[in-house]
């Protein structure tokens, strides 16, 4: 049932609606009041689906009206028919521009009122309707990019982690370079969402390490110079593993983008260069200072730290302050001064994300 109101100030004009209006009580319920106040009343008390208005009344007019009704927010687009005379055509166009949908001259007849006010309230219903879809839709879209976002955060921690499990037990040292790296980003101005990234990229740091044979990936004890060698290849065997110019043929079978997806371009650069040193020692190219990417020289300090503080086959755990003691030694030769700098700044916090990321504790979560 549609409900529409009718004011006009002559209750003549409006017992004649009544009359005429009466076959439509199956789908109008009309309503009918002699004012601009007393429709508003009736208007801000209950919902209607259009409003047929006389233009001259005594008092407040049918454009003053028009003008309550366009502007307030829960009627802003309620169909308004303006009911004027022939001959007032200036104050037709003034309705027009104030937001009237449509008109009828009077007298008024069935046929004309009828046929009006079903096509404005269909129009109107039609309207709300791809409104509705459009917002369903678009919840819909934002919910499979949330989850194809989580998804895709999700094969890459997956993807670090089965590779990590090869030399470490519980996969958690990638977790803390990962949660180490966020932390120097941000303490040296980097925003949210490149820490973000970085804690991500950063995760697949070693992943070449799966191109590393068991004898020597897993040897207990110092490796020999040819093994060292080996070992060193981890940079570029993850690089081509991460590069668009690796994995040509899945790329072509599954149209992988390598190169649009940040994450994967960011983890590519750390994979080839998180061992280069600042002052150009290390490998596997060999580069040094700012030619060596921003996300390498972050992680290159966090892997450190980390492996520093934790023990492996050949060496002890090294207590907070001698790793400290150690990375800073190395500020300007093998780490950027500045990011040193940084971790000085957040070394309690370092500690603290060490401790609660350890291995031995048994729930963890990466949110910092
Ligand atoms: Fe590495």
């Amino acid at each position: 049932l549609k409900r529409i109101l009718f004011v006009d100030d002559e209750v003549r004009i409006l017992d004649g609606l009544r009359r005429m209006l009466r076959s439509k009580i199956v789908d109008w319920d009309c309503h009918y009041c002699t004012s601009a106040n007393e429709a508003m009343a009736l208007l801000e008390a209950s919902c209607f689906d259009a409003v047929v208005s006389d233009l001259n009344m005594p008092g407040r007019s049918g454009l003053d009206l028009l003008r309550d009704i366009r502007s307030s927010e829960i009627h802003g687009r309620l169909p308004f028919l303006m009911l004027t005379g022939n001959g007032e055509l200036s104050k037709r166009h003034e309705a027009l521009q104030m937001g009237a949908t449509d008109f009828l001259s009077k007298p008024t007849d069935f046929v004309e009122l009828t046929a009006r006010l079903t096509n404005v309230i269909a129009i109107r219903d039609y309207q709300e309707e791809v409104e509705r879809a459009n917002q369903l839709l678009e919840e819909r879209v934002k919910e499979r990019t949330r989850i194809l976002e989580q998804t895709r955060h999700e094969i890459v921690l997956r993807l670090a982690m089965a590779c990590e499990t090869r030399d470490t037990d519980t996969g958690r040292h990638i977790l803390r370079v990962g949660s180490f790296c966020r932390l120097l980003a941000l303490e040296i101005g980097c925003d949210e969402e490149y820490a973000e990234t970085l804690l991500l990229a950063s995760t697949l740091h070693d992943v070449g390490k799966i191109g590393i044979a068991d004898s020597v990936l897993l040897k207990p004890g110092r490796l020999t110079e040819e093994e060292r060698l080996l070992m060193q290849a981890h940079c570029l065997i993850g690089y081509r593993i991460l590069s668009a110019d690796g994995p040509e043929q899945l790329a072509e079978t599954v149209k992988v983008r390598p190169e649009r997806n940040e994450i994967l371009q960011m983890a590519t650069r750390i994979a080839r260069w998180h061992h280069e040193r600042w002052d150009g020692d290390g490998y596997p190219d060999g580069i040094s200072g700012a030619d060596i990417p921003l996300e390498a020289r972050i992680v290159a300090i966090a892997d450190v730290y980390d492996a520093l503080r934790s023990p492996r086959p050949y060496k002890e755990a090294f207590t907070e302050e001698k790793t400290a003691e150690i990375i800073m030694g190395a500020s300007g030769t093998q780490f950027e001064p500045a990011l040193i700098d940084a971790f000085v700044r957040r070394r309690v916090d370092m500690d603290e994300l060490y401790l609660r990321l350890a291995d031995d504790v048994e729930e963890i979560s990466i949110a910092a």
